[in-house]
């Protein structure tokens, strides 16, 4: 009995310990390094329009170069698209307590046109949300308007570049530390420091805004730069301007960091050229629970905890028993074997499968965003739905040959999950997201630019080349579409969503599914209804229907013009020698001809109803790159004919046969996905499943 209560005690001072330990929250650090900005930076920050990304800068408010713009009476705003966490707790916790810090530095360039009179101002900006407040030109610098300026419900801080001298202004040249207003805390004038915010020509100048949270001190340094290109001058030993502030007593605890800007009569240009942003903030996670357990008790908790253990290890053990036999043992051999996550990781990472951390879902299951906080890195979780009866097939076929492709237009496969019936594959995450997202999002969205449009036709075809042709056993993707097509980070494309591909066995080109042809309308090549049966040439259809519609802008089964499909209006175009009029509206003349008519042209030939007339992706490789012409496309598009003439054989000849069996570096294993073909593994999946 006393070494019971001994080992109580002990657990309950372990539990204790352990709760201290998870309040002491460790920050997590966000660091990047943007600029010169371009295009692709659209997907990273919340341009307000009329803020717009252009000539490698941010333009916070409009340059004189983007038509349809008045320069005056403008205000916009640039922001990081995510919030940031900056403290832990509730209102009521410790105004004591840390908050979140950060360092940021910015090269910013504020010119004033034809040497007129500059105005108004630019802000360095901590905000609430992301949205502008209407009105905000002139002296609200993007801030504010007349009606909510100085209102604590702005929750807004903010350093500005003042140009224009308010009456509440000291001069017409200098930085203030505002906030929720305009009319700032305290401000400094910079010319005594012999700088000019925006003097006769062109001049840079570098920024430093750092913020202690524990301290609760904000400090700002500014140096000239010598040229826009040229080095970071370092960082002056003493502040312009500096505060003692909480952050915490005027942010929102989630809060978005960017810059606002406005003009008025006067304007200017507010550019930022590079922007630093370092920021080390509080993890995500929703500590209720820890209140509720705190609560009901830290005994009863501990007994239960006790029992949980007990029972758990108990049950586990017979599961694993019962289960480690096949399947799991099966991926546990898996050559170059991605890693085993524990499904608590995958659930703390994904905030218990949030449906806010949802970022897709498909016929196989849903796909959440997760993060590794010890890690720190961000991952894309997908969790097989289990009413799919064959959810345990297409995990492992997923694996099976995801596992083994390796190129760098493919979504890297990081790990894989199996516990209770559950399946969860884990892909590195594409921050941002799928193709169609950005093709097919709100109108006053800014449309992909055309280099990135063929940056990501290029990656696409050399992946689909890959598949077919040089990864040592043949693969069909058969579910290519625009949502499957990842844009990572420098707007790379990866395809992705091998669920439905499936290795091609030697001398055969095509895999024929029971179930008959899964994929997407649209994407489907004719051929397809009549053998149920998914070959390269169908990929490289449903490459032709991705190509037609990220030149266009418009879905492959877009009615247009009479039309039923995309690609029929497009063959008209062609027919009518009007073909550059298919190329997307909102693009209007930012786009090369010569490029978007290749593009349009293989998209066609791509699109032809007979198989085996369609390119191979060796020359769909060649064409993009623009080293071989483009075929000759009839001004008709011929007509679907089955079977087709000739040969129904789907052009077996260009099948390479490389035995899987000669290939030995799986063979030690004792693994080969032919162990583990449908048919040899039917008879074990009622013990899974
Ligand atoms: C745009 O900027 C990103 C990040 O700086 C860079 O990786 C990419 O190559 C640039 N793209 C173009 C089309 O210039
Ligand atoms: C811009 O707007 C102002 C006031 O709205 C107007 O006076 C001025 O003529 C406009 N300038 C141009 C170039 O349209
Ligand atoms: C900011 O810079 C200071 C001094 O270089 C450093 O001590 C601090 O850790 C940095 N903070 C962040 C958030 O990077
Ligand atoms: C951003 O950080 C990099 C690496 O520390 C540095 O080389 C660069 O000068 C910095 N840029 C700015 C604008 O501070
Ligand atoms: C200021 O902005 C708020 C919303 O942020 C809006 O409701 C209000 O009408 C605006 N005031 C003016 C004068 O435009
Ligand atoms: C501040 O804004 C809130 C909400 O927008 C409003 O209810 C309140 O009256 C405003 N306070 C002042 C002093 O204008
Ligand atoms: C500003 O420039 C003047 C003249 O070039 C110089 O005498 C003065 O020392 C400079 N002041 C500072 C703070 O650099
Ligand atoms: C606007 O600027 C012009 C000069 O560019 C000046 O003549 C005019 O008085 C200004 N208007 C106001 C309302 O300040």
């Amino acid at each position: 009995m006393g070494e019971l209560t001994a080992n109580f005690s002990a657990a309950v001072f372990v539990f204790c310990f352990y709760l201290a330990i998870v309040s002491a929250q460790k920050l997590d650090t966000f660091s990047r390094e943007y600029g010169p900005f371009n295009e692709t930076h659209y997907a990273i920050f919340e341009v307000e329009t009329p803020a717009t990304i252009s000539n490698k800068a941010l333009q916070v408010t409009p340059d004189s170069a983007s038509a349809g713009f008045n320069m005056t009476y403008n205000s916009g705003r640039i922001l990081y698209k995510q919030p940031f966490k900056l403290w832990e707790g509730d209102i009521s916790s410790s105004r004591e307590n840390p908050v979140a810090s950060f360092n940021t530095s910015f090269l910013i360039n504020v010119y004033r046109p034809k040497n007129e009179t500059p105005g108004e101002g630019l802000a360095f900006l901590i905000a609430a949300d992301l949205n502008l407040p209407p009105n905000s030109y002139g002296e609200f610098l993007g801030l504010t308007n007349a009606t909510t300026d100085g209102n604590d419900s702005n929750h807004l801080v903010a350093v500005e570049f003042d140009t224009f001298k308010q009456d509440f202004d000291p001069d017409d040249n200098h930085v203030g530390i505002d906030i929720n207003g305009v009319r700032s805390l305290r401000t400094e004038s910079l010319t005594p420091f012999n700088i000019t915010i925006a003097p006769k020509g062109p001049k840079f100048y570098n920024v430093w805004v750092d913020y202690d949270g524990v301290e609760k001190f904000l400090a700002v340094y500014i140096a000239e730069q010598a040229e826009q290109t040229g080095p970071t001058p370092p960082k002056p030993s003493s502040s312009i301007i500096s505060a003692n502030l909480n952050l915490r007593d005027h942010l929102n605890q989630y809060s978005y960091f960017g810059f606002s800007a406005s003009t008025g009569n006067f304007t200017q240009l507010n550019c930022v050229l590079r922007w630093n942003l370092t920021i080390h903030y509080f993890p995500d996670q929703n500590h209720t629970w820890l209140k509720i357990t705190l609560g009901v008790g830290v005994p009863i908790l501990v007994l239960l905890i006790m029992g949980a253990v007990g029972f758990g290890y108990y049950f586990r053990k017979r599961r694993m028993a019962h289960c480690n036999s096949n399947l799991a043992g099966a991926l546990k051999s898996l050559p170059g074997t991605p890693r085993e996550f524990k499904f608590m990781d995958l659930k703390r990472a994904t905030n218990s499968f949030d449906e806010k951390n949802k970022l897709g879902q498909g016929g196989y299951g849903v796909v959440y965003k997760g993060f590794l906080a010890k890690e720190n890195l961000e991952i894309a979780v997908k969790w097989f739905s289990r009413e799919s009866i064959k959810g345990q097939d297409d995990f492992l076929a997923e694996l099976t040959i995801i596992n083994r492709l390796r190129h760098k237009h493919l979504v890297k496969l990081l790990g894989w999950c199996h516990k209770n019936r559950k399946l969860l594959l884990v892909y590195e995450y594409m921050p941002n997201g799928s193709l169609d997202k950005h093709l097919f999002s709100e109108p006053n969205i800014e449309p992909l630019g055309w280099s990135l449009r063929y940056k990501i036709v290029s990656g696409v075809a050399s992946a689909l080349h890959y598949l077919h042709n040089e990864y040592e056993q043949r693969v069909v993707h058969r579910d290519l579409k625009a949502s499957n097509i990842m844009l990572d980070s420098n707007f790379d494309s990866r395809l992705g969503d091998f669920g439905l591909a499936r290795a091609l066995d030697n001398g055969k080109t095509s895999y024929a599914e029971a179930e008959g042809v899964l994929g997407t309308m649209g994407y489907i090549a004719p051929e397809c209804f009549h053998t149920g049966t998914a070959t390269q040439q169908s990929d490289v259809f449903a490459f032709g229907a991705v190509l037609l519609e990220l030149v266009c802008g418009l879905r492959p089964g877009t009615r247009i013009a009479g039309f039923q499909l995309l690609v029929d209006w497009v063959w008209f175009l062609h027919r009518d020698g009007r073909l550059l009029d298919a190329v997307d509206q909102r693009l209007y003349d930012e786009f090369v001809a010569e490029e978007a008519e290749r593009l349009l042209l293989l998209g066609l030939a791509c699109s032809h109803p007979t198989a085996s007339e369609r390119p191979k992706t060796q020359a769909i490789i060649q064409i993009i790159s623009g080293t071989v012409p483009v075929p000759n496309v009839p001004p008709f598009k011929p007509a679907f004919v089955w079977p087709a003439a000739g040969h129904t054989d789907l052009d077996s000849s260009s099948v390479k046969t490389t035995s899987i069996t000669t290939s030995t570096s799986h063979s030690s294993s004792g693994w080969s996905p032919q162990d583990l073909s449908r048919e040899n593994y039917t008879g074990n999946t009622d013990s899974l499943v």
